[in-house]
């Protein structure tokens, strides 16, 4: 059976919760196993925007964009990573052409480095690739292509229909408040956008999703965690419904359990969700020690 892949990125330096969430995402993936990464490749991409996302430590909280020098007379500083991609790129619509504006698109498409290399990643396996999910905050939203233009995308409803299952996984217990559709009708039209790229090129689950909060980039501390994990278990529906199979499904009703062995030895499993975590805990030491035994 092919290996489904996936990839996130996270490209506007302001919306900390995105690398967070995608950090975390990584380390559940590596405690994950083979049973299920034998079903699925997951490539993070966690922080696409390094110098903007420093700078919004050490300057400017609100940066954007990166923080390239651009050869203008103004000497404004930087493009919009999301508005660099080669699709309706340059077309003026929620883009700007002024290397003042936060939504500047660069020079030309791919001026940038950052857009380059997720460009050039995602290429290698791109026949393979599956899904595309773009990070960013706020807003609490799952969208889907297109965003440049108000036409529907060609695979309208096996879109939305995914995103609606992405949606339902994002809105379950005690979790409300996402909402889903098409970019350029729930938010605004945006030229340039690695979604929209991705989808043109055949990718045919592209969604970028608007992580909490929904009025501010500042998610309060405590939320970080709980987001991360929020997000993880919706991320890990969403990749059994994309693989389809019963068994990619059924992952969707557990979580990654971790105990500490005799041997000082950390084991990580599957165990479902209803289990209280004290017998999780013991129950995966204990299959632990089994499988050990059988060997
Ligand atoms: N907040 C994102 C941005 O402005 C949303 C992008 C959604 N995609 C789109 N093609 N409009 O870059
Ligand atoms: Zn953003």
């Amino acid at each position: 059976m092919p290996v489904t892949h996936l990839t996130t990125d996270s490209a506007h330096a302001r919306e900390w919760i995105s690398p967070a969430v995608a950090t975390y995402i990584a380390q559940q993936l590596s405690l994950a196993g083979s049973q299920f990464l034998k079903l699925v490749t997951v490539i993070v991409v966690p922080l696409t925007n390094p110098d903007g996302y420093e700078y919004t430590h050490t300057t400017d909280r609100f940066w954007r964009k990166n923080r390239r020098r651009n050869i203008d007379p103004s000497g404004c500083v930087g493009i919009d990573l999301n508005r660099n991609w080669n699709i309706s790129w340059g077309n003026l619509d929620g883009t700007s052409n002024d290397p003042c504006s936060f939504q500047y698109c660069g020079d030309s498409a791919f001026s940038e480095p950052e857009t380059r290399a997720i460009r050039n990643l995602t290429a290698i396996f791109l026949q393979k690739l599956s899904a595309y999910i773009s990070l960013h905050s706020y807003g609490q939203l799952v969208l889907h292509p297109w965003g440049h233009t108000d036409k529907k995308p060609p695979e309208y409803k096996k879109l939305m229909s995914m995103g609606k299952k992405l949606l339902r996984a994002l809105n379950n217990n005690s979790h409300s408040g996402y909402m889903a559709g098409q970019s350029s009708w729930v938010l605004y039209r945006s030229t340039g956008t690695s979604d929209d790229y991705m989808y043109n090129l055949g990718v045919p689950y592209t969604y970028t999703v608007e992580l909490p909060n929904t009025d501010s980039f500042e998610l309060p501390t405590s939320e970080i965690l709980p987001t991360a994990e929020h997000v993880w278990e919706a991320f890990v529906c969403f990749v059994g419904e994309v693989i389809g199979t019963p068994r990619a499904k059924s992952f969707c009703s557990k979580r990654i359990v971790t105990a500490i062995n005799d041997y000082n030895v950390t084991i990580s499993s599957w165990v479902d969700k209803g289990v209280p975590l004290a017998e999780a805990k013991t129950r995966v030491l204990n299959d632990y020690k089994k499988k050990l035994a059988d060997k």
